[in-house]
């Protein structure tokens, strides 16, 4: 058998078959060990009746969906900042509603089920750290914390003329040209494989193991939604962090993008949306890759 590398003081170049109980025997970890906590972790069967489909209330509350019945979230909430679609709460009060939803997607997630939260911090006097706030809020919650994507919005972003002071010290002003996707796991981080099948590729998974991401940004205009991501962002994600036929829950599904995704991966899907005309669009958008998937189901 082949010996492990272990972490030493300057780090190690052999990663493979790396041991690094060393390093979380230290004391940074003392207070991070994970006590598995005290809740069912059976599976649930997840509903029929709701299987693919766009649920027109609030996600604050997923009563049609039982414990621990699907397998990955993702999700872009509502920024709060007006959009048409954006109640104008205080800063307590919004993340107060994102807090019910993401205890609501703990709680339907099954054990071992991921959680990945697209998010874009906010404002500049002062700058807002949403990032940080929703991934403190997770962590009370009680899902452990995977890492952190920073999607770098290639050359759609960064056209802001917000210069601040320009060419000059007095108040130069950061234009942000990347947005977040933080991942959590709900109860451990690894989902056993079983009699379940990966869909991912070696190149996408060389790629998308890497931390940093480089999409173009969707536009609000050709997809008729204030705020759609790139339907690659989820795919990305469902690629990465599910298995063949998962449910994929978005809590705020918008225009539909995980939806189109979790088709396209050949997994099932779920979601809530305030705003019926934003379903419509979500199921005009979807039907041509149904048709697809139907077809190639048949062929
Ligand atoms: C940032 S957008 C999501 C966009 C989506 N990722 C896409 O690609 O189209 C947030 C969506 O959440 C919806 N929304 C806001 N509050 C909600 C709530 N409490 N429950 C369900 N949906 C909500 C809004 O109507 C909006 O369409």
């Amino acid at each position: 058998m082949k010996k492990g590398s272990r972490t030493r003081s300057f780090g190690s170049s052999q990663r493979i078959n790396h041991d690094a109980s060393g390093y979380y025997e230290s004391k940074l970890y003392q207070d991070l060990k994970h006590t598995p906590q005290a809740y069912s972790q059976a599976d649930l069967p997840f509903p029929n009746s709701y299987l693919d489909k766009t649920i027109h209330h609030s996600s604050e509350k997923m009563s049609e969906l039982p414990d621990n019945c699907l397998h990955l979230m993702i999700t872009s909430p509502p920024y709060n900042v007006s959009k048409t679609y954006d109640l104008d709460l205080s800063l307590a009060e919004y993340l107060d509603l994102l807090k019910s939803v993401f205890q609501e997607t703990y709680r339907v997630l099954t054990h071992g089920g991921r959680a990945c939260i697209n998010v874009a911090n906010l404002g500049r006097k002062p700058y807002i750290p949403l990032s940080d706030y929703i991934s403190q809020m997770m962590l009370e919650i009680g899902f452990l914390m995977r890492g952190e994507i920073i999607w770098q919005k290639g050359a759609g972003a960064g056209g802001s003329m917000a210069w601040g002071s320009w060419q000059s010290a007095s108040n130069p002003v950061l234009r942000d040209t990347h947005e977040y996707i933080l991942v959590f796991s709900k109860g451990t981080f690894a989902r056993k494989k079983q009699d379940r099948e990966n869909t991912i590729t070696k190149d996408q998974f060389m790629e998308w193991t890497k931390s940093v991401w480089t999409m173009n940004p969707e536009s609000a205009r050709k997809v008729g939604h204030p705020a759609p991501f790139p339907i690659e962002l989820p795919f990305r994600l469902i690629q990465l962090y599910s298995y063949k036929n998962d449910v994929i829950l978005d809590p705020f599904m918008g225009s539909g993008s995980t939806a189109i995704a979790a088709i396209t991966a050949n997994r099932h899907y779920v979601g809530y949306e305030l705003d019926q005309h934003y379903i419509d669009l979500a199921n005009i958008r979807l039907e041509p890759y149904l048709l697809k998937a139907t077809s190639s189901l048949l062929a």
